[in-house]
C-alpha cells in the first residue's frame, strides 16, 4: 500500500538525522515534518548513539518538544554558529528556495537557519514545486500588531500586478488573532500570479516599515531531501 504524507515526512526526517554527529550544535525545526527529526536525535542520544548535541529550537513549540526528549538545548546568543540545521517547508524549489511559516515560526526559523553552516530541508515530495508561490498556498509575512491593516494594504499595493490578497492569520474561524512567539501577527499573501524575481520581492517586503521578516529563505539551504513513493533524494548546493 502507498505510504502515508506522515510516514513520507518520517523517512526525509530520518536520512538528515543521519547527517548529525557527536558533538554537534544542531538547528531544530518546526511543524510536523521536523518533529520527527527532533523524535530521532532524542531517540539516538537516549540510546547514545549520539552524545554531546546541543540542540536550538526554532520556535517555543519545539523548544517544549525537544525538553520532553531530553535534547540539551540553548540558543545562538549562546551559540552564535550551529553545525546543522534541519527543518520542514512549504515550497522548495528547483533552486532550493523555500517558503516557510505556515507553521507560524518563519523569524526564528530564518535567524537560526542564516547562522547554520548546513541548513538540510525535509520535505515530502508535495511540497516540491516548479516556482515558488506555484502551490497556491500562502506566503507568509511577520508584522508588527501596531496598525497591521496599514501594512497589510502595503503588502498588497506591492504585488498588485500578481493579483494579491492578503489575511491576517486567525487561529480558527472565530477570528482570535495568530500571535507569533514574538508577539507579532502574520500577514498570509495570496497571488494569482507569479511574483517574479524572489530577491527583489525579498527586498520590497522588508522595506516596508511594520514587516518583520517574511517566509521566503532564497539561497540559504544547503540540502533537500525529498521523501517520495520512489524513493528519497538528496540534493546538495
Ligand atoms: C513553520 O513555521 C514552518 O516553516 C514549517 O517548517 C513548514 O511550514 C513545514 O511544516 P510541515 O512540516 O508541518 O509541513
Amino acid at each position: 500500500s502507498p505510504l502515508s504524507q506522515d510516514e513520507l515526512k518520517k523517512i526525509a526526517a530520518y536520512k538528515a538525522v543521519e547527517f548529525v554527529e557527536s558533538g554537534m550544535v544542531v538547528g531544530l525545526g518546526t511543524g510536523s515534518t521536523a518533529k520527527h527529526a527532533v523524535d530521532r536525535i532524542g531517540e539516538l542520544l537516549q540510546q547514545g548513539v549520539l552524545t554531546n548535541i546541543v540542540g536550538i529550537p526554532t520556535s517555543l513549540k519545539t523548544q517544549e518538544h525537544a525538553c520532553a526528549c531530553n535534547i540539551p538545548l540553548s540558543d545562538i546568543e549562546t551559540h552564535p554558529v550551529i553545525d546543522l540545521a534541519i527543518d520542514g517547508a512549504d515550497e522548495v524549489d528547483p533552486d532550493m528556495n523555500l517558503v516557510k511559516g505556515r507553521g507560524g515560526a518563519l523569524l526564528r526559523e530564518k535567524m537560526i537557519e542564516i547562522a547554520s553552516k548546513q541548513f538540510v530541508v525535509i520535505v515530502d515530495e508535495s511540497k516540491v514545486v516548479e516556482y515558488i508561490g506555484r502551490s497556491g498556498l500562502a506566503m507568509p509575512v511577520e508584522i508588527v500588531p501596531f496598525c497591521w491593516k496599514f501594512t497589510l494594504g502595503k503588502l498588497e499595493l506591492l504585488f498588485e500586478e500578481a493579483g494579491c490578497v492578503g489575511k491576517l492569520r486567525t487561529y480558527d474561524e472565530n477570528g482570535e488573532i495568530f500571535v507569533t512567539d514574538n508577539k507579532n501577527y502574520t500577514i498570509d499573501l495570496y497571488f494569482k500570479k507569479s511574483i517574479g524575481d524572489l530577491r527583489i520581492a525579498s527586498d520590497a517586503i522588508l522595506r516596508i516599515p511594520g514587516v518583520v521578516d517574511h517566509g521566503l529563505f532564497i539561497d540559504m539551504a544547503t540540502t533537500v531531501i525529498v521523501a517520495g513513493e520512489q524513493g528519497v533524494t538528496v540534493k546538495n548546493k
